[in-house]
């Protein structure tokens, strides 16, 4: 663990209240002026920390560290983990590694991304602080490779998670959105990276952004985003608790028993619904959750067709 890790785990045993440069020094057996070395990095990550003469330091408000070691202890060996504290995109960085002949798991966690990006070439509004935009590479069987499979279990990894520190009532908008009420609060990509010379796959990446305690959204989606209201929370603990969900729900894909909760969350079955096929509208129910994650839609004439992707519009109320 760093030194900023342990002692930003000390200040936050004790948040509120002070706590001395001499105590914190023998804690992690260093020097009080390494002590203060490390607060002010922590700082500088965006920790709120006082310090004040013959007192010694207090933890304002926790949560803002993302510790690589914390996340690393939850995951175990066996998951690459990565913290940064502005990137662009964590999908971007999570092609680019498995473009370079990564494989295995990982996660890639930012505090802020300056391009975040969307489904459809939309961007992600991702500021820092009071959200989490994570990452996760899988690296499913070829064959099970099921990206709208793969986006329905991250939807309920999300759910699970989020479900352990609220008591709002949340839901899946299919396929990849999670809702509070009538905003979204959580948006899901997943992009897969092929091996050019051979044409296989060489993992996916399952890009999760949650908006945890954002109040002020662009213009464009003030109406339609919102956020968990959760303030201080561990924000790197929920991105370790999702991923860890995701690596359980993927390992069995071929019998996804995950189906059955991301339909009980669903709120678009038993929905009129809109969706674009070749450039037309439609008009339909949504009235079932296939196996594979698909939604299956009755048009007015009673047929019955299965999306397997794109997007639909839904009027909640
Ligand atoms: C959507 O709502 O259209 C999907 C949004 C996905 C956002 C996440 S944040 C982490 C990861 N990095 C990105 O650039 N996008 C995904």
């Amino acid at each position: 663990m760093k030194l900023k890790e342990i002692i930003y785990n000390e200040l936050s045993e004790k948040q509120g209240e002070y706590v001395s440069g001499q105590t914190l020094a023998n804690r992690a057996n260093v020097s009080r002026n390494a002590v203060w070395k490390a607060v002010n990095a922590l700082k500088k990550d965006g920790c709120d920390i006082l310090s004040v003469t013959n007192r010694g330091y207090m933890l304002v408000s926790g949560g803002a560290l993302l510790s690589e070691a914390e996340i690393s202890a939850y995951l175990g060996e066996n998951v690459l983990v990565r913290v940064f504290k502005s990137i662009d995109s964590t999908n971007n960085e999570a092609k680019r590694m498995l473009s370079d002949g990564f494989s295995g798991k990982a996660i890639i966690v930012a505090n802020e991304q300056t391009a975040g990006r969307g489904r459809l070439g939309r961007s992600f509004y991702s500021p820092g602080s009071t959200g989490i935009y994570f990452t996760v590479i899988v690296t499913p069987d070829s064959s099970l490779a099921d990206a709208s499979l793969i986006t329905a279990a991250a939807a309920v990894a999300v759910v699970r998670t989020l479900k352990r520190f609220t008591d709002k009532n949340i839901g899946i908008k299919w396929v990849n959105d999670i809702y509070i009420g009538k905003k979204k609060i959580c948006g899901i990509l997943t992009e897969a990276v092929t091996d050019l010379e051979n044409g296989s796959l060489s993992g996916l990446a399952v890009g999760i952004g949650i908006n945890l305690s954002t109040e002020k959204f662009p213009e464009e989606i003030s109406e339609t985003a919102s956020s968990v209201g959760i303030k201080n929370a561990d924000r790197g603990l929920i991105a370790a608790k999702t991923a860890k969900e995701l690596f359980t729900l993927t390992e069995n894909l071929l019998s996804p028993e995950f189906i059955e909760e991301y339909k009980a969350l669903s709120i678009v079955t038993g929905k009129d619904i809109t969706y674009f096929k070749d450039g037309k509208e439609y008009a339909a129910r949504a009235v079932d959750i296939d196996s594979r994650g698909g939604l299956v839609v009755s048009l007015p004439d009673g047929e019955k067709t299965t999306l397997r992707g794109g997007e639909i519009s839904v009027r909640l109320k």
